[in-house]
């Protein structure tokens, strides 16, 4: 009786091992051993084939990925979805940041083109900054993948797939070229566009207006020096229109948003916490250094950003350009930036560097006193750090 069930259960064993694919004079064997054995050893049997069965199923994923290696391909890698998104980037804004991270969230991997300085000139006039300051700020965003200088306004299928990218990525604003005509028109009927949102009450002609404004009102300062005391008393009551109360009602960053801008990296124990302070205002290939150069002095940078006050204190009273809330995500933006502390005190305090664990501050000291106060100078922001 023992050995009928035992050979029942072997017979179902053959059929799931001939199934595996098993070789057979291994069940020949198997078949020779049969009368001899008792429950115990049959149960062993079960066992031994279940492992075998698992090792036949990782061996052959591994040969798998082995011929994978080899052909440089898998049967599950999916094809990697480039994205090419270009434009002026001038003075670059919180809207331009948002811009970049909506469009690396349509693709794999962004190509940022950074358009030439005559291409914009053709159609908007000329840019504040070079084509190559341009690319040298937009480098340092950590949603850009590839930068590609100097290119054209009007993007085109041949532009496409110059740069091997798979679709163009625009806001949902209308880009008017020189003809008067939607930029984007031809990807858009061959498929090969997509759109985000325009982040509303944010632009470049607006910070440029306000430096027009500081223009204005700096030869306006010089006319009244030359004017009779009257005419003087007339002109010295200019409304102050700029300043820490010029932060933009426009343009608001809500708690959601500046999570959509932060790392969730904490600093492990290990980790070497290097802390910058500053305004950065509208930022420029200066400030992109200063951030790379502090980042490569430990694994963790902290920038502090002091508030719109002491900028303006500081600075004098047409700044700053960006509010605090659009220089917290500016900096965010850049891949160099772990975190940063919003209203940083301006002179260094032993709490501070105690509080936040900092081993180096890094004085940016030669960025900003070229145009700070001499009051704010004379404060030393940087005198305890000195004596850590
Ligand atoms: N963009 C955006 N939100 C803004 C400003 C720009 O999403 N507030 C997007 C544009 O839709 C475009 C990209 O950023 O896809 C580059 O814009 P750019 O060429 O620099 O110029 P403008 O669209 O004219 O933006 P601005 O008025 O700030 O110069």
């Amino acid at each position: 009786m023992e050995v009928i069930e035992n050979l029942n259960r072997f017979a179902k064993l053959m059929a799931r091992l001939n199934k595996e694919g098993l070789d057979t004079e291994l069940i020949q064997m198997g078949i020779g051993q049969l009368g001899k054995m008792s429950d115990d050893e049959t149960i062993q049997l079960e066992n031994d084939v279940e492992q075998i069965k698992d090792q036949i199923s990782k061996h052959k994923s591994e040969l798998k990925d082995d011929s994978s290696k080899l052909t440089g391909t898998s049967m599950t890698e999916k094809k990697i979805v480039r994205g090419y998104i270009d434009g002026c980037y001038d003075l670059i804004h919180a809207g331009h940041y948002n811009s970049l991270r909506q469009a690396s969230k349509l693709g794999d991997r962004l190509v940022l083109g950074i358009n030439s300085d005559s291409e914009i000139e053709k159609v908007k006039g000329p840019t504040i900054f070079k084509c190559e300051e341009r690319c040298e700020v937009v480098r340092a965003c950590k949603w850009v993948d590839e930068v590609v200088p100097d290119t054209e306004y009007t993007p085109t299928e041949g532009i496409l797939d110059r740069y091997n990218c798979d679709f163009y990525a625009h806001g949902d604003d209308v880009a008017v070229n020189e003809s008067g005509e939607d930029s984007a028109s031809q990807l858009k009927k061959v498929g090969r566009f997509k759109m985000f949102k325009r982040t509303k009450g944010v632009s470049t002609t607006d910070i440029a207006a306000k430096l027009l404004r500081i223009h204005d009102e700096n030869v306006a300062k010089e006319e009244v020096k030359n004017l009779d005391s009257s005419a003087k008393s007339k002109k010295t009551s200019l409304p102050a229109v700029l300043g820490s109360h010029n932060a933009n009602p426009d343009f608001m960053a809500s708690a959601k948003r500046i999570a959509l801008f932060a790392n969730i990296r904490e600093p492990s124990d290990t980790d070497r916490i290097i802390y910058v302070d500053g305004a950065f205002d509208v930022l420029h290939p200066g400030h992109i250094e200063l951030l790379k150069n502090a980042k490569a002095l430990g694994d963790f940078l902290i920038v502090g950003l002091h508030e719109d006050q002491a900028v303006n204190q500081y600075m004098g009273e047409h700044y700053p350009l960006n509010a605090l809330h659009e220089r917290v995500l500016n900096v965010l933006a850049c891949k160099y930036v772990d975190d940063v502390i919003i209203g940083a005190p301006f002179k260094i305090t032993n709490k501070l560097i105690k509080d936040l664990n900092v081993s180096v501050v890094v004085k940016s000291w030669e960025y900003i006193t070229n145009s700070m106060i001499e009051e704010a100078r004379l404060m030393n922001p940087y005198e305890v750090s000195f004596r850590i």
